[in-house]
C-alpha cells in the first residue's frame, strides 16, 4: 500500500504519525511510504533519516495526500487538510468525532475510511493506543508539578523528596489508573510521601502490592479527599469515568484549607477537570492562581514532550497500522477484529456507535 504521513498543523503540535524507524518497518513489508518535507523536525526526526529508512519525500502536504491510499497522522485533520479527503481514503489518526460533527460530516461526505486511535478498544477492554499519552501525563504530572512548587514559579517553595532533616513534600493522587499509576512511580522515585485515592480497590491494591510501605492508599471519598488535602504540597488529578465529565472530586471549598503556595495539577482537564476551579491552559502560560493554590491544567501535556511521545504512540500504532496497510482495512478487521472498534466512518456512514448516538445518526455495525 502507499502509506503517507504529514506535518501536523495544528498550534503547537509538534508530534508526527511516524518515525523513521516506523518507516523502515512499513518500507521491509513491501509498502511505499511518502513523507512531508520537515514532517518530523518538531519531534527531532529529519528529512535524511526518513530517506535513509526507505521514504520518499515530498515537497507539499498536498502530494503526499494525492498519492497516499492511507494517512498515518497524529491530530483529527483540521480544515484546511479537509480538501484532501478521497473515497476510501484510510485515515489513521486520533479523530475525536464526539467532539467534532463538521470533521465527521467532511468525511462521511467523501466517504473516508476513518479509523480512529481514540476508540480502538482491546479484547481486555484497554486502549492501547491511549495509554501511551496517559503515561506521558502521569509522569508530567509530577515534573510539571515539581516546577510549579519552586517559589519564582508561584509555589510555596518544597523540594519534593526533601533533603536529610527537612519533611518531604506529600503528593496526593486522586485516581490510580494510568495517570495516577504514573505520577505515583515518578513521586516515590523522587522521595516524597505519596497518597493515592481510587474508588476501584483492586486499583489500589495492585499499587500496595508494587509500592508495599512507600505509599499510602485510601479507599477516595469526599471526606478521604478533602482531609488528604489539608496538607498536601502536590495534588494530581487523575480520575476518568470513561466516556463522560470528570467528577468534580475536587471542591472549591477545600482550597480554603490547604496550605498557601500548594498546586494542583489538573490531569483530568481534558474530560472537563477533575476540580471545581479548573479552567483550561496552554503550555506558553501553563498555570493560575485560585485562593492561593496554583492550578497546572494544560489539555495536552504530551505536547511538551514531543520526541517522546512521537516514539511511545508510533510504538502501539504501527502494529495495528502494518496490518491494515498489508492486507487492506477490510481483511485487516477479518485477521484482528479488535480493529473494528476503531473505525468511526466508511462509506458514507457513521460506523461508531458512540458517535452516531450523540449525533443522532444512523448507526452502521460493519461485518466484512
Ligand atoms: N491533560 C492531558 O494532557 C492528558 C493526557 C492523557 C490523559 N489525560 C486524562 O487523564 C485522565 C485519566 O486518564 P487515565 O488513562 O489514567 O484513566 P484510567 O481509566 O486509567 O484511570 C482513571 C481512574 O479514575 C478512577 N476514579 C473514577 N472516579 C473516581 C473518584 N471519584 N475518586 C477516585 N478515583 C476515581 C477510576 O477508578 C480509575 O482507576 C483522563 O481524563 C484522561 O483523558 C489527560
Amino acid at each position: 500500500m502507499k502509506v503517507g504521513c504529514v506535518k501536523e498543523i495544528k498550534n503547537n503540535e509538534y508530534r508526527v504519525g511516524m518515525t523513521p524507524d516506523n518507516v523502515r518497518t512499513y518500507v521491509a513489508h513491501r509498502n511505499t511510504v511518502y513523507i512531508e518535507k520537515s514532517a518530523g523536525a518538531g519531534s527531532g526526526f529529519t528529512d535524511l533519516e526518513y530517506e535513509q529508512a526507505g521514504a520518499v519525500i515530498m515537497d507539499t502536504a498536498k502530494e503526499v495526500w494525492e498519492y497516499s491510499d492511507m494517512i498515518v497522522k497524529v491530530k483529527e485533520p483540521l480544515k484546511e487538510e479537509y480538501q484532501y479527503f478521497k473515497k476510501d481514503l484510510i485515515l489513521y489518526t486520533y479523530l475525536h468525532l464526539a467532539a467534532n460533527k463538521e470533521l465527521l460530516d467532511a468525511l462521511m461526505a467523501a466517504g473516508v475510511k476513518g479509523v480512529a486511535y481514540e476508540t480502538l478498544i482491546e479484547r481486555d477492554g484497554s486502549i492501547p493506543l491511549l495509554k501511551p499519552m496517559s503515561e506521558i501525563a502521569g509522569r508530567l504530572s509530577i515534573q510539571e508539578g515539581a516546577k510549579a512548587l519552586e517559589k519564582p514559579f508561584g509555589g510555596s517553595g518544597v523540594l519534593l523528596g526533601g533533603v536529610p532533616g527537612t519533611p518531604k513534600a506529600n503528593v496526593v493522587v486522586v485516581g490510580a489508573g494510568t495517570v495516577g499509576a504514573n505520577a505515583t512511580k515518578i513521586a516515590v522515585g523522587m522521595g516524597a510521601n505519596v497518597t493515592v485515592l481510587d474508588l476501584d480497590l483492586n486499583k489500589l491494591t495492585h499499587l500496595d502490592e508494587q509500592y508495599g510501605s512507600k505509599i499510602q492508599t485510601l479507599a477516595s471519598s469526599s471526606a478521604a479527599i478533602e482531609n488528604a488535602l489539608k496538607t498536601a504540597d502536590l495534588v494530581i488529578g487523575a480520575v476518568l469515568i470513561p466516556g463522560k465529565q470528570a467528577p468534580k472530586v475536587i471542591k472549591a471549598s477545600y482550597l480554603k484549607e490547604m496550605r498557601p503556595g500548594s498546586v494542583i495539577v489538573d490531569v483530568a482537564v481534558d474530560q472537563g477537570g477533575c476540580c471545581e476551579t479548573t479552567k483550561v491552559t496552554y503550555h506558553d502560560n501553563p498555570t493560575y492562581m485560585v485562593d492561593g493554590v496554583v492550578h497546572y491544567c494544560v489539555g495536552n501535556m504530551p505536547g511538551a514532550v514531543p520526541r517522546t511521545s512521537t516514539i511511545a504512540l508510533s510504538n502501539y500504532t504501527v502494529n495495528y497500522g502494518l496490518l491494515i496497510a498489508g492486507l487492506g482495512l477490510e481483511e485487516a478487521c477479518r485477521e484482528n477484529p479488535v480493529i473494528y472498534s476503531a473505525i468511526n466512518t466508511y462509506e458514507g456512514k457513521c460506523t461508531c456507535e458512540n458517535v452516531a448516538v450523540d449525533f443522532s445518526l444512523e448507526y452502521v455495525a460493519l461485518h466484512f
